[in-house]
């Protein structure tokens, strides 16, 4: 695949921010927001200012202990967009080769193409249901990639990657002296059934996560980096020159959340658990839809197999007050990826507007 112009921007996220939101929004990929009143936190909890060197302690405290590991293998970030950020800024050297999975989340792309690494990309196949296949990953790597980057689950489409493939594709990284950034913010999705973290599958394993997606707390912007140490110290070094002083009052917030995640998590799994059939009842009444149904994660990105997925969008948009995202946004123009882990109705009523959009162009065509 031919290498990635340079970018000083995200065109999917300025989407997400701008022309994602709708009545019946399906565009979302986490959990509907856990409000302050839930999380039960006072004023008393939270202070302006406070301790916070190379991370807060409590802070780091409370995620080595999530994440099952020491302390010193913790980097604090500013969700998992900053933690992906700084581990591929800490990781590449200008010039370097990116090797970035394909259907991506736009910005792991777009980031590594700002550090002025050379991306090039491995796909994953709907044919092999979004695996990754550590083939495809060693014919793009060379003896200049310096990075992998993996979703797992991945985005759009929730496959799992799994233990075994992911040491394989250590193994290319090691030969070559490459690292494995994995980001897991979508296997929090997973809870208790989670494999856990590839951090703990070699020393060329990176990853990163935060509460955003699986626990409805994305304004608490609590992110994480897992690594090696000495790589966890240049990035502790290198956060220097961007954020400095994290925001105290957040940090505070995240220790309270984090002490009863697994409450938080209880009512995130109950809500995907009622969702995922309404999802898949759909799913099965339609035959111009074809998915990859991993049964987790919080997305799904069909193949539209009749009409085009852009004329869709805007007519479910225009007509039936709903978004999805449009497939072009990951790179697969004849996909749309659809959030379930809205409100039960909301999308219930999203999915039948779906239907009725899709119907509707069916008989046009
Ligand atoms: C794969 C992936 N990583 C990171 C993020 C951003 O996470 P956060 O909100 O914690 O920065 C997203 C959000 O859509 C995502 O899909």
């Amino acid at each position: 695949m031919a290498e990635t112009k340079s970018v000083k921007r995200s065109d999917y996220i300025e989407w997400a921010k701008t022309s994602s939101h709708a009545r019946y929004s399906l565009a979302v990929s986490g959990v509907i927001h856990y409000s302050m009143a839930e999380l039960g936190a006072t004023i008393d909890d939270i202070e302006i200012s406070g301790p916070s060197w190379y991370g807060y302690e409590p802070l780091q405290q409370a995620l080595a202990g999530k994440c099952g590991v020491a302390v010193e293998n913790v980097v604090a970030a500013t969700g998992t967009s900053m933690a992906n950020f700084m581990a591929m800024a800490a990781i590449l050297e200008h010039g370097d080769e990116a090797v970035v999975e394909c259907p991506a989340y736009d910005p792991l792309v777009s980031a590594a193409s700002f550090l002025g690494a050379h991306v090039k990309r491995f796909e994953r196949h709907f044919e092999k249901e979004f695996r990754v296949d550590p083939d495809e990953v060693e014919r793009a790597v060379t003896n200049r990639t310096r990075l992998i980057a993996i979703t797992n689950l991945h985005n759009p489409t929730s496959a799992l990657v799994d233990n075994e493939t992911l040491r394989q594709v250590g193994e290319i990284a090691r030969r070559v002296g490459a690292r494995v950034l994995v980001d897991e913010v979508y296997l929090e999705a997973l809870f208790d059934q989670s494999p856990g973290s590839a951090f703990h599958l070699g020393h060329e394993f990176v990853t990163t996560g935060s509460l955003t997606k699986a626990y409805g707390l994305s304004g608490l912007r609590c992110g994480w980096i897992l690594a090696e140490p000495d790589l966890a110290k240049r990035i502790w070094r290198l956060n220097d020159l961007f954020g400095n002083i994290p925001a105290h009052p957040a940090e505070r917030l995240s220790v309270v959340a984090l002490k009863k995640l697994d409450v938080i998590g209880n009512r995130a799994r109950a809500l995907l658990a009622r969702n995922r059939p309404l999802l898949d009842q759909f799913l099965d009444s339609r035959d111009d839809l074809e998915t990859v149904r991993p049964g987790v994660g919080t997305v799904v990105a069909p193949r539209v197999r009749r009409g085009r997925v852009e004329e869709l969008c805007s007519l479910l948009r225009d007509k039936y007050e709903t978004s999805v995202v449009p497939g072009r946004f990951f790179e697969m123009p004849d996909h749309i990826r659809i959030g379930i882990a809205c409100d039960t109705e909301m999308l219930a009523a999203g999915l039948e507007r779906l239907g009725a959009a899709l119907d509707e162009l069916g008989r046009a065509s």
